[in-house]
Order: structure tokens, then sequence, then C-alpha cells
């Protein structure tokens, strides 16, 4: 814990069941009903699981928002808890569906973010993000939100540091090692907080077998590791931070992490 902290954040990491959403919900609200924290943050697709046969099966379980059962069991829940939750979805709009983040606040306001890098098979089931990077003053900070394999794409931290998020709040479903070391590192060139809540267990679908490797985290603006699951408990786990640890952008005394860029020589050859 952070004795200096005034925002408590945390995250909610567990396995759920494939294909079950009524009982994965419950066990959110079961689960958080009580916690006593600002911003909570649930992993990707945490209603759904992570695997789909073909789309038609996914487009079934995907929901509308904000007027899909998840959406409002979960909305009712952080206005009674008075937190802000985040967490992963599978959004359907018309004939397509995204793999989303929603943030709800306890006063029933959202904002939606559909992952704008789809990692492997579910390029096959989701259509790409369409929708700019926001960041959404919640009062006590300033977030973003990004879904699992958008950590690999650097950018994408940046430009929610540059808009000015101090929280970047991560769910995630990862199956490989590299992330919950990656995002130390997002965190301290871009000096900003991370919560990212990934999940455990394994789905197996057919031909594919997938393991989830959970070790969730909330990491600090100077690379700290505040709080980390192991890779297979079930668990909500909350730390007290500074936000405003997240506005000082100086790196050291003659370098300024935003400043310090030098974005005329980047946009040559319209490399970015
Ligand atoms: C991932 O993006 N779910 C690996």
């Amino acid at each position: 814990m952070n004795p200096n902290g005034n925002m408590k954040v945390g995250f909610f990491q567990f396995s759920p069941v494939p294909g079950r959403k009524e009982e994965n919900v419950e066990r959110i609200t079961s689960s958080l009903r009580g916690a006593l924290a600002d911003l909570l943050v649930l992993p990707e697709l945490f209603s759904t699981g992570y695997l789909f046969e073909n789309k038609e099966e996914l487009k079934r379980s995907a929901e509308i928002i904000p007027d899909g059962p998840t959406f409002l069991k979960l909305a009712d829940l952080a206005a009674e808890e008075k937190f802000n939750l985040v967490y992963g979805i599978a959004e359907r709009e018309g004939d397509e569906v995204f793999n989303s983040s929603v943030l709800v606040t306890p006063a029933g306001d959202f904002w939606v973010y559909r992952k704008l890098h789809l990692f492997n098979r579910e390029k096959l089931w989701f259509s790409p993000g369409n929708k700019e990077l926001e960041v959404i003053d919640i009062g006590k900070a300033k977030v973003g939100m990004m879904v699992c394999f958008d950590w690999i794409f650097p950018e994408v931290a940046r430009i929610l540091a540059l808009k000015g998020a101090q929280i970047i709040c991560h769910p995630a479903n990862l199956i490989l090692t590299y992330c919950q070391h990656a995002m130390i590192t997002r965190c301290v060139e871009n000096r900003v907080f991370a919560i990212t809540a990934n999940r455990t267990g394994t789905e197996e679908r057919k031909e594919t077998k997938v393991a989830f490797t959970g070790r969730s985290q909330v990491v600090t603006p100077q690379g700290d590791v505040l709080i980390q699951a192991d890779g297979v408990e079930d668990t909500l786990r909350i730390t007290d931070i500074d936000p405003n640890l997240a506005l000082d952008k100086n790196f050291t005394s003659r370098n300024h992490l935003f400043d310090d860029r030098r974005t005329e020589f980047y946009r040559k050859g319209n490399l970015c």
C-alpha cells in the first residue's frame, strides 16, 4: 500500500466459465460487493470467455451497450458500491462485434473503447476498433482504456498519456508472457499508472487450446509493481495510489518525456 495515496484502485482476476454469461456476471456482482475502491478493472471478455466457434456464436453472446443486460447489471453495481468499473465485453453494433472495454461511473455515465489491435484468431470473429482513443475525467484522475494486445503497440499508451491519462485501465486475456514486463516500460516511458486485469485458467475449442497467464498488476509511473496476483489465483486486489504522480513528466531536470520528443524526425518517410 502507498500510505500517501488518495485513490483506491485495483483489479479482479478470475477464470470465466466460457459461454455462461449470467454465471460470470453473478460471480462479479458477488465478488465485488462491498469492495472499497474508486476504480476497479476486470479482464477482457470477462462475461463470455475468449474462444468462439465462429462469428455467429460470438454474435449470439455479444451485447448492445448500454441496453444489454451485462451493462445494466454492472452499472447498478457501480452505482450501489460507488466505484468506477472497467470491464472487457463483446459489444454488438448492427452486424459487427467489437472486442470492447467499458467504463461505467457510479452516476451511470459510460464510455466504450473498441480494441484497435486484434490478436491472432480474434481477427476471425471481431471487427477492429473504429473509434478514437479517449481520456475520461472520473474526478480523482483522468483515465484511458486499452485492451490486451494493444500493449505491443506503444503508440496506444503514448497517445493516451499525451491526451492526459494518468491511469491506463487494461482489461486483458494474456496468453504470452511478455506483457506484464512490457507494461512496466509503458508506465515508465509515459509516466502513467497502469492497471492490467488479466484472467486465469484455460480454454479449449476444437483444435485451439489457450492458457491464460494471470499475474494481474498495478504499476506506478516509476515502474514499481505495487500489487501483483500470481498466475492462477482468483483474487480481488486493491491498492492506494496518488494519481497526481502521473502529472510530472520530467524524467531528469533536463528531460521532459513529451517536450523532448523530436516529432519532426519521426514523421519523415510517413512512418507515423
Ligand atoms: C489478447 O490480446 N487477448 C492476447
